[in-house]
């Protein structure tokens, strides 16, 4: 099975626990559209369902698909959110935000009453960290707020490259039209008390640590899908 199978695996599994009526959060990145892609297929078969997008590239393709939209703030409060991630560990901790929509989508997330996280095996750590933490700032005063991240990490121990995100030419910008810095940490043993030093920074609108938020993952491999709880 290649990586693409997998996510299609893992996509199809979190179909299941799609229920007619639903008001459904739709995840960002590669894996949450195989899941829109089936979702779409469904929908067509009779299943009726209204999403709310995580972001712009995913509303374009639920569009695209004919998958039902509405705004959040349409619906506030949602019944199930399906995303991705670029790390899961034992306890259900992610690192997301490889795409850009961490704000939006643990804004989704934290209004549903069900996450569903889903991804191949590749995603499953012991330790969070090797993959770069996506940390979103507001553009201004972007330099004061590098130096403050460095500084609360290093009174966790921790250090590494703070990367501007580029897209492109240009630097590339999340759908709230923020910045993103790129945290290489390489491990992260207390995700509580980054997070918590992180959201006493001005500048930094969010933080891809995502802690106590997926009700589970549904993670595929070789021998098919499993169930990550925590
Ligand atoms: C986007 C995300 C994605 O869910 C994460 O990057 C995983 O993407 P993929 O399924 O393409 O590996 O957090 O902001």
């Amino acid at each position: 099975m290649d990586a693409r199978e997998m996510k299609v695996k893992a996509a199809e599994a979190a179909l299941g626990y799609v229920e007619d009526g639903m008001r459904l959060g739709i995840g960002t990145g590669s894996t949450a559209e195989e899941f829109v892609r089936l979702l779409a297929e469904k929908l067509h078969g009779g299943l009726k369902v209204l999403g709310v997008p995580t972001s712009e590239r995913t509303a374009r393709l639920c569009v695209e698909l004919g998958v039902p939209l509405k705004s959040l703030d349409e619906l506030p409060e949602l019944d199930l959110t399906i995303d991705g991630t670029d790390e899961v560990d034992g306890n259900l901790t992610l690192i997301k935000g490889g795409g850009g929509a961490l704000l939006r989508e643990k804004i989704v997330a934290a209004a549903s009453a069900q996450v569903i996280v889903i991804a191949d095996e590749s995603k499953v750590v012991e330790t969070l960290g090797a993959f770069p933490l996506p940390i979103e700032i507001n553009p201004f005063g972007m330099a004061s707020t590098r130096i403050a991240i460095e500084k609360a990490a290093s009174r966790l121990g921790l250090s590494g490259e703070l990367k501007l995100r580029r897209g492109g030419e240009d630097v590339f910008r999340t759908d709230g039209g923020h910045y993103i810095l790129d945290a290489s940490f390489g491990r992260i043993p207390d995700a509580e008390a980054l997070s918590a030093q992180l959201h006493l920074i001005p500048g930094v609108v969010e933080h891809g640590l995502f802690i106590h938020i997926a009700s589970f993952a549904i993670i595929a491999g070789e021998a098919g899908a499993r169930t990550l709880k925590a």
